[in-house]
């Protein structure tokens, strides 16, 4: 039987950003995906750093996002060296539309808490963004205007992640579906697979919308859930926005390669992936709404996501109680790629015993039982 020091269940984002901070660490991983790598919701992900657009309230959350939206600019440099991979970092901020006059009041109200806590807001009226990008948005109540919340591409920071981790000795298997978790007593030594058994020391839950499924194969209840978000590909080969525009529901990215990315749609539909015409309908009568120009893009595809939901909105990071060596990393619903980089250094941290530098507490995996 082959062995590793950790066996990490999940092959997106969040488990090879694991398996490159074990591998920084010295241990060596093995990283089993069921399908491709990042080929369920991370494919799917606009690459946002929202850890401010995305967050409606102070707390764990919003300072988690902070943390590890502050990685990234280190990891760029950092995994471009290792790999060659540009992970495509843009610093071009996210414009939050006010939409309504309940939507101002609450993006003032947000301003102020944002600000109080020490992050760049900048308020914007009507005016002053007509000025800024003439009638692009038709007509608006204001804008917050976040210049930290910026962007990535998805896929070339998790095809980064897995060559600079394979280079450091993380051995990666795609198709490989999870069977059980070997135990000894109390204690997981091992997983078994449909390519075989492989012992470890630890093994991490880190399947995304399908960990609720793996944690009952040892025995967890674990509640993440999978919330379907459904997105569209325009070509946009001359961006008349330069930076994301984001509002309550819908968001449009301008990609490098010449795309808008229009997202996406939050549907309670069970593991179905099917593109559906009144999804993608719905997302571009609300893209329109904002930006009435859009509907004149030529159409480049659709993608389809997963996002691995939970009760109260917050990731599951940390060890399973009364069984040694097992963790979760999941539920991180909206907020995957943003909370990557923080959650492989966390769990490293947790795995190689070394006091997490987040108090992961409010992330703990018994808080919902
Ligand atoms: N973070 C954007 C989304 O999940 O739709």
């Amino acid at each position: 039987m082959q062995g590793y020091d950790v066996c990490i269940v999940g092959g997106g984002i969040i488990g090879c950003s694991i398996a490159y901070n074990l591998a920084k660490r010295g241990l060596r991983s093995v990283v089993i995906e069921k399908n491709a790598l990042g080929s369920e919701s991370t494919q799917a992900g606009a690459g946002m750093l929202g850890a401010q657009v995305e967050m409606e309230k102070p707390g764990a959350l919003f300072d988690l996002g902070i943390l590890s939206r502050a990685l990234f600019r280190d990891l760029q440099q950092e995994l471009k060296e290792l790999s060659g991979v540009d992970i495509e970092l843009q610093t071009s901020g996210i414009l939050r539309l006010a939409v309504s006059e309940e939507d101002r009041r609450s993006l003032l109200d947000r301003r102020e808490w944002q600000s109080a806590a020490g992050q760049k807001t900048e308020w914007l009226e009507d005016d002053d963004l007509r000025k800024e990008v003439g009638d692009l948005f038709g007509s608006t109540y204001g804008a917050l205007f976040l210049p930290k919340d910026h962007q990535i591409r998805a896929m070339a920071f998790l095809r980064a992640l897995v060559s600079a981790a394979g280079r450091l000795g993380t051995v990666f298997l795609e198709h490989t579906e999870l069977i059980g978790f070997v135990r000894k007593g109390d204690r997981i030594v091992g997983i078994e697979t449909n390519n075989g058994p492989f012992a470890a020391d630890a093994a991490v839950i880190a399947a995304g919308a399908w960990s609720g499924i793996v944690g009952k194969m040892a025995g967890l209840e674990l509640p993440v859930f999978p919330v379907k978000g459904q997105s569209i590909l325009a070509d946009f080969p001359t961006p008349v926005t330069p930076f994301t525009v984001f509002t309550h529901g819908t968001y449009m990215v301008p990609k490098v390669t010449g795309h808008l990315y229009i997202g996406a749609t939050m549907e309670m539909a069970g593991f179905d992936k099917t593109a559906t015409l009144q999804g993608l309908n719905r997302l571009l009568s609300d893209a329109a709404r904002i930006m009435p120009s859009v509907g004149k893009l030529g159409w480049s595809g659709n993608l389809v996501g997963l996002r691995p939901g939970s009760q109260d909105g917050l990731p599951f990071l940390g060890q399973v109680p009364g069984l040694d060596g097992l963790y979760v990393a999941s539920g991180h619903f909206r907020n995957g790629l943003l909370l990557s980089p923080i959650t492989g250094v966390v769990m490293a941290e947790l795995i190689t015993s070394c006091t997490p530098r987040v108090d992961l507490s409010p992330f703990r995996v018994s808080r919902l039982w």
